[in-house]
């Protein structure tokens, strides 16, 4: 038994950018909504005259600076309903794409995110048009119904979905990725590559899962280091896109310990997301060995490190050193510790997860307050 939900359109490829305005005036709508970071004035400038030159009007939201919060978030759907748009573009990496996400369906849905976050509102109308052209090669945000949001109120980062929030067209043109620094290329094919091992072994996996998260696989162990290596490399950055978006397909089956910790714990310490899944994805494969070690066995085959004469045990411990190495290779965060301050305790931050992620059943080893801990302590641990 499963249920996946997709977008209704993707497109792939080099300056496909530019059929955003012709997708817009097919579907009649008469004013977009743009979100893009702060500094995106010059992506906001080109869709913006893609839009006219189909006489679509647009607005800039440029407030996403940092990973969102529900501020953020009520000022962008003010917005929206002040300036009268009718649809949502997102020009951006999971930031920009979470909040207009939510934007959309809050501008026609009643409430704060906090109702649907954290009271368990029920989405009743379904979001006006929605697109989503990606800027990073991690979340899958594009791929998703989800959106991650932290709430001002608790100071807990968490997520809040409806099938109708998922974005109906996404856009994935490789040219957009080429400057993405490489602390941030690293970051984000960190967290793919977690939604993809993470949704593979997770207990909620089906055959559209494992299928996405396989490939998804395959193509990070073939391009992250050479899209790291080599910015300009158009392929590389093109096989990261595409497994990023697979990657957010595969992650419906449900996230593991590593994004279990690394989402409360990112927002605790300000890591960025990518950056915290890069710390936790070794371990919770660690972590998770004795509970699916043939997922894991068949992980080294999309890694690349399968040895046919060798036991499944093994092949599961070779996934996660080809995994260690991919990690050093790009110089992603291997340890919590740098990151840690003095406050919250041990017993806080359990507690945290706890109310935040500590709902969720997917992950091979059951989830208690010890893997909680046990995870914590070794992400401590430089040696991990
Ligand atoms: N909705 C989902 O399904 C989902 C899944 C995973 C993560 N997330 C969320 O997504 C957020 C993280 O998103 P992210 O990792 O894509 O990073 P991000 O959107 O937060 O961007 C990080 C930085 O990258 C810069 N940047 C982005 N694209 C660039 C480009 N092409 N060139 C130069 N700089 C660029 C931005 O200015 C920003 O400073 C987190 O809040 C996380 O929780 C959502
Ligand atoms: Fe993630």
């Amino acid at each position: 038994m499963f249920e996946l939900v997709n977008n209704r359109q993707l497109i792939f490829g080099e300056n496909k950018i530019n059929e955003v305005g012709k997708l817009i005036k097919w579907y009649g709508c008469k004013k977009a909504f743009c979100a893009v970071y702060p500094e995106g004035e010059h992506v906001y400038n080109k869709v913006k005259s893609l839009l006219e030159e189909e006489g679509i009007a647009s607005i800039s939201f440029y407030k996403v600076g940092k990973e969102p919060d529900m501020h953020i978030i009520h000022e962008g759907r003010d917005l929206f309903k002040l300036e009268n748009c009718d649809c949502t573009i997102a020009i951006g990496g999971g930031s920009v794409i979470d909040t207009a996400k939510t934007v959309g369906m809050l501008a026609v849905n009643e409430g704060n995110v906090d109702d649907y976050q954290m009271h368990g509102k029920e989405v009743k109308k379904e979001p006006p048009l929605f697109i989503a052209i990606p800027t990073t090669s991690g979340t899958g945000a594009e791929a998703t119904k989800t959106s991650v949001v932290t709430n001002n109120d608790n100071g807990l980062k968490k997520s809040l979905y409806h099938t109708s929030m998922i974005a109906d067209i996404v856009i994935l043109d490789p040219n957009l990725t080429l400057g993405l620094p490489k602390r941030l290329t690293a970051a984000t094919g960190m967290d793919a590559l977690s939604h993809a091992i993470e949704s593979y072994v997770s207990l909620n996996a089906s055959p559209m899962t494992e299928m996405f998260g396989l490939k998804s696989i395959e193509l990070i162990n073939q391009y992250l280091e050479k899209a790291y290596h080599k910015p300009d490399n158009l392929e590389a950055r093109g096989g990261m896109m595409l497994a990023s978006y697979l990657g957010g397909c595969a992650i419906t089956a449900g996230i593991g310990i590593a994004h279990i910790m690394a989402q409360p714990l990112g927002a605790i310490y300000h890591i960025p997301h990518g950056d915290a899944c890069s710390i936790f994805l070794p371990i919770a494969m660690e972590l998770n060995l004795p509970y699916a070690t043939k997922k894991y066995a068949k992980i080294a085959e999309a890694l690349h490190v399968y040895d046919s004469t060798a036991s499944n045990q093994k092949n599961a411990m070779n996934a996660i050193q080809r995994v260690k190495e991919i990690r050093a290779a790009i110089d992603a965060p291997n340890c919590l510790t740098p990151y840690i301050k003095n406050s919250p305790t041990i017993d806080e931050i359990i507690d945290i997860v706890k109310r935040t992620t500590g709902h969720i059943t997917c992950n091979p080893k059951p989830l208690n307050e010890q893997l909680i801990f046990d995870a914590f302590r070794m992400a401590c641990d430089k040696s991990k």
